[in-house]
C-alpha cells in the first residue's frame, strides 16, 4: 500500500512549492517511485518540475462516457486511457487531475476512474497531493487514508487561524487523516518574537503541531522566474534544508 500525502491550506500559500520540494525530497531519499497527483483545477505543479501538461483525468472522464473502441472493454480502455495522461520522469510520475465533474455526479464514468486509480496507485511507494485551496478534491480522488497532510500558512497571524480551521474542517471528511503538521511558509528572516510567540500560541490552542518554518527565499522566486525545475535546486539552498528538515521529522516519525 503507498503512503499517501497531501497538502492543504489557503490559496497562495504556498501548497505548490511545498509539493515540488517533498517531491525532491523522496526522490533523493529514494523514496521512489512517487505518483505526484496535481489535483488543482488549474494545474501548476508542473511548470515547477518544468513539465508540458499532456491529457488530464478530467478529458479521460469526458472520453469515458463516449463511444469507446469495439475490440475493448471498458475497463480496458480506461486503463490505457490513464497510462497515457502519465506523465514519466526518473523516480516518479506525474498526474494530472484537471478539470472536475459538475457537483453531484455519480456517474458510471467516475467508477471506473475510481477503480483504475486504485490499481494505478498500487505501482507506487508514495503518493504526493497537490490540492487547490479548498478540501472538496480529497474526497474527490477515492483516497481512503492520508498519512500526513501538510497545512501550509503565510507568516500572519490571520493566516494561522485560517490554517487552523482548514484543519478542523478535515474532521468531517470521509477520510482518515493519520498525521498532520502546519507548516508556516515564506517567513522573514529573522524571525520576530511576536510572530513566534503567535505561531506557538495558535500551535498549543489547536491539534495541528507545527511542522516547521520556510524562510521566503529568492532561491525559489528565481528558480520560478526562469522556468527550471524546483528538482534541480542545490541541496544547500536554505529553503530545500529546512523543508527537508521539516519532512525528515512529519514523515520519519509515522
Ligand atoms: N518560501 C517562499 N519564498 C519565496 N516565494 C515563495 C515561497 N513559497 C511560495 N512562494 C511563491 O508564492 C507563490 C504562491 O506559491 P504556490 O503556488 O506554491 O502556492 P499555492 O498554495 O500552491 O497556491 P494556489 O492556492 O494558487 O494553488 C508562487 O509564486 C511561489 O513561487
Ligand atoms: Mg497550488
Amino acid at each position: 500500500m503507498p503512503k499517501v500525502i497531501a497538502m492543504a491550506g489557503k490559496g497562495g500559500t504556498g501548497k505548490t512549492t511545498l509539493s515540488a520540494l517533498l517531491l525532491k525530497y523522496l526522490i533523493e531519499k529514494k523514496m521512489t517511485p512517487v505518483l505526484a497527483v496535481d489535483a488543482d483545477s488549474n494545474a501548476n505543479l508542473n511548470e515547477l518540475l518544468d513539465k508540458k501538461v499532456g491529457i488530464t483525468i478530467g478529458e479521460v472522464r469526458k472520453d469515458l462516457k463516449g463511444d469507446i473502441p469495439p475490440n475493448m472493454s471498458r475497463d480496458q480502455y480506461m486503463e490505457m486511457k490513464v497510462h497515457q495522461a502519465l506523465i514519466e520522469d526518473s523516480g516518479y510520475d506525474l498526474l494530472v487531475m484537471g478539470q472536475p465533474d459538475g457537483p453531484g455526479c455519480y456517474c458510471a464514468a467516475n467508477q471506473y476512474l475510481a477503480m483504475t486509480m486504485d490499481h494505478l496507485a498500487d505501482n507506487y511507494q508514495y503518493i504526493l497531493v497537490d490540492n487547490e485551496a479548498g478540501m472538496e478534491h480529497l474526497s474527490r480522488m477515492n483516497l481512503r487514508s492520508i498519512d500526513h497532510l501538510f497545512v501550509v500558512s503565510d507568516p500572519s497571524a490571520r493566516g494561522i487561524l485560517t490554517a487552523r480551521r482548514i484543519s478542523e474542517l478535515t474532521g468531517p471528511l470521509a477520510i482518515e487523516i493519520k498525521s498532520k503538521c502546519l507548516v508556516v511558509n515564506r517567513a522573514p528572516e529573522p524571525l520576530s518574537d511576536e510572530l513566534a510567540a503567535k505561531i506557538n500560541e495558535a500551535v498549543a490552542e489547536s491539534d495541528l503541531p507545527l511542522g516547521g518554518i520556510l524562510p521566503a527565499s529568492n532561491e525559489l522566486i528565481h528558480q520560478e522566474i526562469t522556468g527550471q525545475s524546483y528538482l534541480k535546486l542545490a541541496d544547500n539552498v536554505p529553503v530545500v534544508e529546512k523543508a527537508f528538515a521539516i519532512f525528515d521529522k512529519a514523515l520519519g516519525a509515522e
